[in-house]
């Protein structure tokens, strides 16, 4: 039987990992689960968010799926230290990021699917005052591990960096700031992990018949690293003769979703431009109750809802958060791991519930989430599952 590392982290996390786990069961999916330890209870008292003994259960069985993790600035997280690790030099770094570099999970795939019936679909005005509501259907390929997020940057960097800075002409125009009030990020982006996603979203395209690939990026302006990225994909397509390549402008594209979303189909992009354009189109099709991903290495992988801990609804019996952005993800681990018969079966049995309407999540809706929600109508967290057990 297959081993899976389940990681609920925190908040909200331990919520929904046990509803889909519970979803995979009842569809026939049997594995064994061993829990990886994960989030802000282990920096506070290890110091460490992201313990040594999680990257070998995942080193070991290579497939995780996990919750959400709390993340806090860098102040609040120096005082919720255990006091003994105080002062030591801990410093906090989000584990997500960390297991994504760690394993190398270069292909972060964000699929925004609207399903039919769902109140939260996006929907748009024709010009004689009536309504449509275009149901969405685009593939975010994220890259995962460089470019804006890589983690290389500093404030008040050090005399060699701020030296090899200099080289570049324009950096003339900071002469006159001292280090100590220059902050700096890096973008760096390299070929081998551009063409990885970059062919990642063309096999995808080719699979599941897309008709194309919007390369979104901002070549005008960011003319090295956007750059590489509208190159490599040009030569890529070449290889796809039955998908278009469109290049888009992150700031445009991000218009264009209030104007004619349906129209994309796979989308890829550096990590920055993806982390804002796959939440843009989840926004069209039902937010963060939906948003489900997978990161993807060539050996490991790890399957997590995009939400976050959502602290405010931790504490909340019973609880009233959305599991279905959870179970999607679950669905991709299964098909990652050829069970796609089961994950086709839950999808259904998602999209049965919506359809119908009788059963509805608070964000579905509409309500400000809090304990009253349940006395406006909505379910809880455990009956939206029951219910999509009940149609499986
Ligand atoms: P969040 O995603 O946790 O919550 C934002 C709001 O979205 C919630 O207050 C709620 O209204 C709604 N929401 C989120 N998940 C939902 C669900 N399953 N069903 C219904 N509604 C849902 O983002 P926020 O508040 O910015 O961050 C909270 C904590 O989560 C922070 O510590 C942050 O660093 C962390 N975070 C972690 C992520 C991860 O684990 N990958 C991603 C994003 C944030
Ligand atoms: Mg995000």
């Amino acid at each position: 039987m297959r081993t899976i590392v389940s990681m609920p982290g925190d908040g909200i996390g331990k919520v929904v990992l046990p509803e889909a786990i519970r979803v995979m069961e009842a569809a026939g999916f049997n594995a064994n689960y061993v829990h990886g330890d994960i989030g802000w209870e282990y920096w506070m008292k290890e110091g460490n968010a992201l313990p040594e003994r999680t990257i070998k259960l995942l080193e070991e069985h290579k497939t995780g799926l996990f919750g959400a993790i709390t993340s806090k600035p860098k102040t609040d997280a120096e005082n919720e230290l255990a006091p003994e690790l105080k002062g030591k030099g801990y410093v906090y770094f989000s584990p997500i990021v960390g297991l994504r570099q760690r394993f190398n999970l270069d292909i972060c795939t964000r699929p925004c699917k609207a399903f039919k019936g769902n109140p939260l679909n996006f929907i748009r005005k024709n010009a004689t005052g009536g309504f449509e509501e275009p149901l969405v259907d685009a593939v975010i390929f994220r890259q995962n591990t460089e470019g804006m997020y890589g983690g290389i940057e500093w404030t008040n960097p050090p005399a060699n960096v701020r030296a090899a800075l200099e080289t570049h002409p324009k950096m003339k125009g900071f002469a006159h700031v001292k280090s100590e009030d220059m902050a700096i990020s890096t973008r760096i982006v390299t070929r081998g992990a551009t063409e990885r996603i970059i062919r990642a979203a063309f096999e995808y395209a080719k699979k599941f018949g897309y008709k194309n690939v919007t390369v979104c990026e901002k070549p005008n302006v960011l003319r090295e690293t956007s750059g590489m990225y509208l190159t490599i994909a040009k030569s890529i397509a070449k290889e796809y003769p039955g998908i278009e390549l469109w290049d888009t402008n992150i700031d445009a594209q991000m218009m264009w979703l209030t104007k004619n979303p349906e129209i994309y189909g796979v989308l890829v992009s550096e990590n920055m431009f993806g982390d804002i354009i796959s939440d843009g189109f989840a926004g069209l099709v039902g937010g963060l109750g939906f948003a489900c991903s997978a990161n993807v290495g060539e050996e490991v992988a790890v399957f997590e809802p995009t939400h976050g801990s959502a602290p405010k609804y931790e504490q909340l019996n019973p609880s009233i958060v959305n599991p279905i952005a959870m179970i999607l993800s679950a669905c991709m681990m299964l098909d990652h791991i050829g069970e796609t018969e089961k994950s086709d079966k839950i999808r259904a049995a998602i999209a049965k519930m919506i359809e119908e309407g009788k059963v509805r999540s608070y964000d579905m809706m509409k309500l400000r989430g809090g304990p009253k929600a349940i006395e406006q109508g909505a379910a809880t967290t455990q009956q939206i599952t029951d219910e999509i057990i009940k149609n499986l």
